[in-house]
């Protein structure tokens, strides 16, 4: 073994050569790994006694990408695609030898060599257009290629990846290796040459693009498909127009062209978002003061106390794990309500044909319903989702106190109340957290793990790893009322209840969030949520516009009026000339002058105090650092990846002019726009929120 760098070597056996590559954790295509490939190859070239190379990686997988952090930094010679160029036209062939993921510039790399092979759990994908990118080492150009742009399309511009056994079956691997990788990869190697097969050099095919190039319409229909889940991101469009190049232009100008799109991508705010919320998700997990060996409780059985609105989705997270859960209800009558409702959503999955009539029963048959909390007794860990009330949520930890094992976690998935009381009321207030779950729990991916002020440190190691495994997002957050985003997201509500009244039209209120980004707009969420979520008919005085709507019977779209008009059935918001005269009304009542409202000021409006907020919870330390809030925001609250959260858009747009805009609005509107002593700060010293990532 031969080291070219330290990061790749060469082995020879017999007339093979083995490139090996390996730059843990998976393999990214670093300075050291560009370098080693080029001059391996080089050297191959060189050596009379090799007639074939074979491309293989150390540790888990095969390279998994460019490498992430050189983005943004000066390129650093030899680029990817020089050398992949020396891979294409290698004389003698490359055989790609792929396990685990080969992504981006991984996958490209593969599409380079002349032949690829791979154990059965490999994937193949091209995931930069998650990153706000396209592949930009020839993937956009040798992908549709070798499988026809129709099959290239979704991969490049969704990033979705396909397993090896799809790989095999549309061509895009030569063989599947059963055994050692290596070894078979050699004897592959071995039978290329024995058959004196041609090279297949990728960039040279042609019968599938010229077969796609008299039909555009492959484009205009893929366009069409694409336009909802890509709404407002500037690379999938991209990625589209240099499949188009593949199928319009020689290799050459089409590689030319993929480059201009890449670079064009990769200075723009999009790609710098999407990449600075790739390390977010992952920062998430690492907490300073618990250390990554912290010995974790085995969960192995759950109990859910509520099989209400949260808790029929909460209990289905752990089921789909296969973790079974005993569910707890006050009266029969409401448990089997609940597990009627988990039923029947597993039932709208399985008619989709995403799930067997197997697999619902098997699930269903990890939940045992019960009215009884002694059932408890055996549970690892207990979440209670009942209604959102301090003295039953107290009785009931009191009870399960006295009921579940020593060592066994009991959690709340309270929204808003004080996790440190809950907690007194136990013998054990450091096996106490708060679980605080999204709407609609089996859907939503964030997880707000809240940590008491007597939380042990295994018990949060514990929450945050079997988040882990029912495929949810922990972000660690202190106590405080509504903790970190329903806090920052009280704000926006706030504001909007606000600008209603100032003069602005809630179409107007709904396109700017709407366009900024969101999936919905305020109004419309408010609406689908619930008017009533929150609003107390005994104090109930007229007061706000919550009051005066629910006061009128309207609670929003679940009784098909609130804010707008809906028909039976249908979600789709009417205007209802009814609220605008309420809306006046009470605009009237509160002496307020009418006004016509910017789209700038919206955004204002509704995002800075956000912000604002956010870096109150920092400066309290109710979050460990800012890119957790934009991970809260991108998974809780429909915040647009694209400009990757509201700390990381609050530094886009400059915390002096944040900054500036609250300090005005606090002239003009009160004390509620007051800037949070950390903004003064950050600005008075010239940095950003990113600069107390860690
Ligand atoms: N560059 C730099 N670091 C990377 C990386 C990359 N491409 N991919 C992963 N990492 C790092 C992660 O940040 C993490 O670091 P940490 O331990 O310090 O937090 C570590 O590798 C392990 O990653 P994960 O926690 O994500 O591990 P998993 O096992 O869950 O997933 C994976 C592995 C599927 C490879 C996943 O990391 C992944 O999807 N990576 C991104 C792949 C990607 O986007 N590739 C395209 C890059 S752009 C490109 O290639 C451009 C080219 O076309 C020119
Ligand atoms: P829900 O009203 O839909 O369900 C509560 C369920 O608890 C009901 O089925 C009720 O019968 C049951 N229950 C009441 N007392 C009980 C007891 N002593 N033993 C067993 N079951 C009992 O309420 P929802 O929306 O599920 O909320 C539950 C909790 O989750 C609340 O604390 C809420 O603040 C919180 N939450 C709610 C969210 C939402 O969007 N609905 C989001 C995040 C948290």
């Amino acid at each position: 073994m031969v080291a070219i760098t330290e990061a790749v070597s060469f082995e020879k056996q017999g007339e093979i050569g083995l490139l090996w590559i390996d730059n843990p954790p998976v393999n990214a295509l670093g300075y050291p790994v560009r370098k080693g490939m080029a001059d391996g190859i080089a050297m191959a070239q060189k050596d009379d006694g090799i007639k074939a190379v074979v491309v293989i990686c150390k540790g888990g997988t095969f390279c998994a990408g460019a490498d992430i952090r050189e983005f943004g930094k000066p390129p650093k010679e030899p680029h990817l695609p020089d050398v992949l160029t020396v891979f294409d036209q290698c004389g003698k062939p490359i055989i790609a030898a792929v396990h685990g993921t080969a992504f981006g510039g991984g996958f490209e790399t593969a599409l380079s060599s002349h032949f690829r092979v791979a154990v059965p759990t490999a994937q193949f994908g091209l995931p930069e257009v998650k990153l706000g990118l396209l592949p930009g080492a020839g993937g956009t150009q040798r992908l549709p290629r070798l499988i026809g742009p129709e099959k290239a399309l979704p991969m490049v511009a969704t990033g979705n990846p396909i397993s090896a056994a799809q790989a095999l079956k549309e061509g895009v691997i030569d063989e599947i290796i059963q055994g050692d990788l290596a070894e078979g990869a050699v004897a592959f190697a071995r039978k290329v040459l024995a058959e004196k097969r041609p090279l297949r050099r990728v960039s040279q095919m042609t019968e599938q693009i010229e077969a796609a190039r008299s039909k555009p319409e492959i484009f205009a229909n893929y366009r069409k498909q694409l336009a909802k889940a890509a709404r407002g991101f500037e690379a999938p469009e991209a990625c589209v127009q240099a499949v188009e190049g593949a199928v319009n232009k020689p290799f050459a100008e089409g590689l030319k062209y993929e480059r201009e799109l890449f670079q064009k991508l990769m200075m723009g705010s999009q790609s710098a978002a999407q990449r600075y919320y790739f390390f977010a998700e992952r920062q998430v997990a690492k907490i300073p003061d618990i250390p990554k060996d912290t010995p974790l409780i085995d969960i192995k059985k759950v109990g859910i106390i509520g099989a209400g609105t949260m808790g029929g989705g909460i209990t289905m997270n752990f089921v789909n794990a296969g973790i079974p859960v005993t569910l707890v209800e006050v009266k029969q009558e409401f448990l089997d309500r609940g597990l009627g409702v988990i039923k029947k959503n597993y039932d709208i999955t399985a008619s989709k044909g995403k799930m067997t009539p197997a697999d619902v029963d098997k699930r269903m048959g990890l939940i045992k319903g019960t009215t009884r909390l002694e059932d408890l007794a055996d549970a690892d860990l207990v979440i209670e989702a009942v209604f959102e009330n301090m003295d039953l949520k107290k009785e009931i930890f009191r009870k399960l106190d006295a009921i579940c094992r020593q060592g066994a976690i009991l959690a709340t998935n309270t929204s808003y109340l004080n996790v440190n009381e809950i907690a007194a009321q136990t013998q054990r207030p450091e096996y106490v957290l708060g679980l605080h779950f999204f709407s609609p729990a089996n859907v939503m991916r964030l997880l707000e793990v809240v940590r008491g002020a007597k939380t042990a440190i295994p018990v949060l190691a514990t929450a945050m790893a079997i988040a882990k495994k029912i495929k949810k997002i922990a972000v660690m957050v202190g106590v405080c009322h509504g903790f970190a985003g329903n806090r920052m997201f009280a704000q926006r509500k706030r504001e909007v209840d606000k600008l209603v009244l100032e003069g602005a039209s809630l179409a107007q209120l709904d396109k700017v969030m709407y366009d900024f980004g969101f999936p919905m707009g305020p109004i419309q969420l408010l609406d689908l949520i619930g008017l009533d979520l929150g609003w107390n008919k005994a104090t109930s005085k007229g007061e706000t516009m919550q009051q005066v709507l629910c006061e009128d019977g309207r609670l929003g779209l679940k009784n098909g009026k609130g804010y707008y008009n809906y028909d039976p059935g249908s979600r789709v918001p009417k205007p209802a000339p009814e609220v605008e005269q309420m809306i006046l009304e009470l605009s009237r009542k509160k002496g307020l002058t009418r006004r016509e409202v910017s789209d700038a000021e919206i955004i204002q409006r509704c995002i800075y105090p956000i912000i604002n907020e956010g870096a109150k919870i920092l400066e309290e330390g109710i979050a460990v650092r800012p890119s957790d809030l934009d991970v809260i925001w991108v998974n809780g609250y429909g915040w647009p990846v694209y400009r990757g959260g509201p700390m990381f858009y609050a530094d886009l747009v400059g915390l002096d002019k944040v900054l500036a805009v609250m300090k005005d609005f606090q002239e003009k509107y009160g004390d509620t726009f007051k800037p949070a002593p950390l903004l003064e700060k950050l600005v008075k010293e010239g940095k950003n929120f990113n600069s107390l990532n860690n």
